[in-house]
């Protein structure tokens, strides 16, 4: 079965391959190289024994989503994950990012709602819960409004892709991430993040290997077990599993609606002091930190309810914090090991 996979080497994009792969999926990666290199492919191969074809292609290019959809015409599921993610950037340049997350996206569909039939996965966010009033939280907690036009788009896209499920072929499942971290236990494929990290875990890693000087820790004045911010952190390839469930359940028709939204989390919130003890735990190394203000933007607490996503997907994270870390801190190693 052909599934094609856009933004497919990136940090879930390629960890969602490798899982497609070994369940015999055969994945084509769309990837326009903005925040992935060619590598990655190289890692996907050596862990799964199979290279995925790959297309360099840039979906804001409409002709060449058209011309890809025209040349592929037995794709029967789409996983997007093609997206820019910096919040910071989203806010300094918020066209970039509507055009980047919303233009690709409507292609994307023009061409899947040709089709009598279609199986589409979207990435969304926690984020489009903004505070939730009431923690875990559920899929039925209210929207509310965007942060950052970065959060904007995830919220905008669910719009839209709701919009069009009701009047075609296409079958689309919402994944509302939590704090995806970690790396394939192989080593072979991780997170690469450009410049300084803006994430709490790269930045982590990157302290413990010399690369920055010190943690800055935003704000211990939170509402909180220990006043610092709480996260439900997921380990990536848990969440690379997920999207092969939910893919899994459109094409065996499974699902009850014509979109699904499912949280994917652990259901266990940690503190950023929670997180650096277990990494100092598992590595046996001290992380240097200082804690600062609170950053803009920040919410105090964000863990999923995963009821829905146990009971009805029929997916559970297995992984621990630990486990991620560890996996992290190999990955980070191994980055720099020339
Ligand atoms: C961030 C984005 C979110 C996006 C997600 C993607 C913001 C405000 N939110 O989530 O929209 O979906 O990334 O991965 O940018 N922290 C520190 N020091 C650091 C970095 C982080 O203390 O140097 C803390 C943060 O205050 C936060 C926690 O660590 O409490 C996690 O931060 P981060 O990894 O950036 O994720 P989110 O902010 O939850």
């Amino acid at each position: 079965m052909k599934i094609l996979v856009t933004g497919g080497l990136g940090f879930i994009g390629s960890h969602t391959v490798v899982e497609l792969q070994a369940q015999g999926y055969d994945v084509i990666v769309l990837d326009n190289l903005s925040n992935a290199t060619l590598e990655v492919l190289d890692g996907i191969e050596k862990i799964s024994g199979k290279r995925p074809r790959f297309e360099k292609i840039d979906l804001r290019d409409r002709t060449a989503v058209q011309a890809f959809f025209n040349t592929h015409t037995d794709i029967e599921g789409v996983i997007h994950f093609a997206a820019s993610k910096a919040v910071g950037e989203s806010v300094e340049n918020p066209l970039l990012y509507y055009e980047n997350n919303l233009s690709t996206l409507i292609y994307l569909l023009q061409e899947l709602q040709k089709k009598p039939e279609a199986s589409f996965i979207f990435s969304s966010s926690c984020t489009v819960y903004g505070q939730a009033k009431e923690m875990p939280i559920m899929e039925s907690a209210p929207i509310q409004s965007a942060f950052s036009p970065y959060g904007n788009t995830k919220q905008i896209g669910e719009e839209i892709i709701s919009d069009v499920a009701r009047v075609s072929g296409i079958n689309a499942i919402v994944l509302r991430y939590f704090n995806p971290i970690g790396a394939h236990e192989s080593n072979l494929i991780g997170e690469l993040p450009i410049g300084v990290p803006q994430n709490l875990v790269p930045f982590i890693t990157q302290t413990a290997m010399g690369l920055r000087q010190q943690l800055s820790v935003f704000g211990d004045d939170y509402d909180t077990v220990d006043g610092t911010c709480v996260r439900d952190y997921i380990h990536v390839v848990d969440l690379a599993q997920a999207h092969v469930v939910a893919l899994k359940r459109l094409l065996d028709k499974k699902h009850l609606e014509k979109v699904e939204v499912f949280n994917i989390g652990t259901g266990k919130g940690s503190s950023v002091l929670e997180v650096i003890r277990a990494f100092e735990k598992v590595t046996a190394k001290k992380l240097p930190y200082q804690i600062v203000g609170r950053r803009e933007g920040d919410i105090t607490a964000a863990y999923a309810n995963t009821d829905k996503a146990n009971d009805v997907l029929g997916w559970k994270a297995t992984k621990t914090l630990e486990e991620a870390l560890l996996n992290a801190w190999n990955w980070e190693n191994k980055l720099r090991t020339p």
